[in-house]
């Protein structure tokens, strides 16, 4: 059977909301990005000169903003485990004016849903001016940021329309993943050699849909923990730490609940003091090292009163767990733990009668430093 993986145009069709629209693209995104970066043996199919631009690095900065920026926390953690490059993420808009020492070969990679964003702009005008290599990875393969890099590659996200930004996360998520497949198996890395991604991807497409798939389920549990609440935490280590921060933004952007994403272990190093009766807690556990003590900070915040929600990953649920996602690649959790997230951000503002796609004070391109 032939799966439609055209980008289309943005059109809201009978969507009530592009937000709603865009989290439902997630899975055939997955599938364009496989028909677009891999061939039928699975092998990832990036130029000879990107290829080999990245093989000459020794070290890979991610410099991003916003929710692209939690996806270049994933990225380089997948660069490392995968590729064996040494690689961080920063904050473009404090990178720009507190640049890190710079020593060896670095290599600059910027994910940008738009391409244009003026944080990020800075910091490429200024790393080309000392001669660093470049590369934009972004959903806009017009955009500014892809034509002055060195290097461009399409996230093939398709029209991105809500200011909350769903699928150009996974995209990039997904396709940070395939460069670093890619990068690892030039370098002969027996870890990416191993790695069979492609399938995962697959695997990860049809557990995207069984997600989305189970909307009136997050939906009711965004009213039981969410429907009233002036603030929230999200919990995980690892990389369920990086999905927490991402699903906090979320939240925050559309539904402007106050919400932080904490390292699970953090918690009782401060905030907990901020727990009361009802205080939403949702914890993420899909990390199979860090998952009882995920746990066990959960259940401290449960006994001061917090509404625990917990989303977890089947061989790691327990019973009373409120959501269960099937078993994936860790690596690659942040693919599907995002989605419920969004899922419960897009419930919490629909509910509460706001603009789910238009939020106040946020623009979806920001061109000013
Ligand atoms: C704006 C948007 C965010 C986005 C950020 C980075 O603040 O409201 O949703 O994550 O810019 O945008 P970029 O286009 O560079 O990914």
């Amino acid at each position: 059977f032939i799966v439609d993986v055209s980008e289309g145009d943005g059109d809201l069709g009978t969507y009530p909301f592009h937000m709603l629209k865009e989290i439902d693209e997630q899975p055939v995104v997955m599938r364009r990005l496989l028909a677009a970066y891999t061939d039928e043996n699975g092998t990832v199919n990036l130029s000879a000169e990107l290829t080999q631009a990245l093989a000459a690095a020794d070290r890979l900065y991610f410099v991003a903003a916003g929710t692209s920026y939690h996806a270049s926390l994933v990225g380089a953690a997948l660069m490392e485990e995968y590729a064996h490059m040494p690689a961080s993420a920063y904050l473009a808009s404090e990178f720009g004016y507190h640049q890190p020492l710079l020593a060896g070969k670095p290599m600059f990679v910027f994910l940008t849903q738009s391409g244009e964003t003026a944080d990020i702009r800075q910091v490429l005008v200024k790393v080309k001016a000392q001669g660093f290599p470049t590369l934009t990875i972004t959903n806009v393969p017009t955009s500014t940021l892809a034509r002055e890099a060195d290097y461009a590659l399409n996230l093939h996200a398709g029209p991105e329309i809500a200011v909350a930004s769903t699928k150009a996360y996974t995209a990039q998520v997904a396709t940070t993943a395939l460069v670093a497949k890619a990068l690892g198996v030039a370098k002969h890395v027996q870890a990416a050699a191993d790695w069979n991604l492609a399938h995962e991807l697959g695997l990860i497409a049809a557990t995207q849909q069984t997600l989305v798939d189970a909307k009136d389920t997050v939906h009711e549990l965004a009213k039981s923990a969410l429907a009233t609440t002036r603030n929230a935490f999200y919990i995980g280590r690892g990389l369920d730490y990086y999905v927490a921060l991402e699903a906090a933004l979320k939240l925050k952007e559309i539904s402007y609940v106050q919400a932080e994403g904490f390292a699970a272990g953090e918690l009782k190093h401060g905030t907990i003091a901020l727990i009361e009766n009802g205080t939403p807690v949702i914890a993420l556990i899909s990390d199979p090292v860090t998952a009882a003590h995920t746990r066990a900070n959960a259940t401290e915040a449960a006994a001061r009163g917090a509404h625990v929600l917990r989303i977890a990953t089947r061989s790691l649920a327990e019973p009373g767990d409120d959501l269960v996602i099937d078993d994936l690649n860790p690596s690659l959790a942040p693919l599907a733990l995002i989605v419920p997230c969004q899922l419960l951000a897009y419930y919490a503002s629909l509910d509460r009668g706001y603009d789910v796609d238009r939020p106040r004070n946020l623009a979806k391109s920001v061109t000013v430093e």
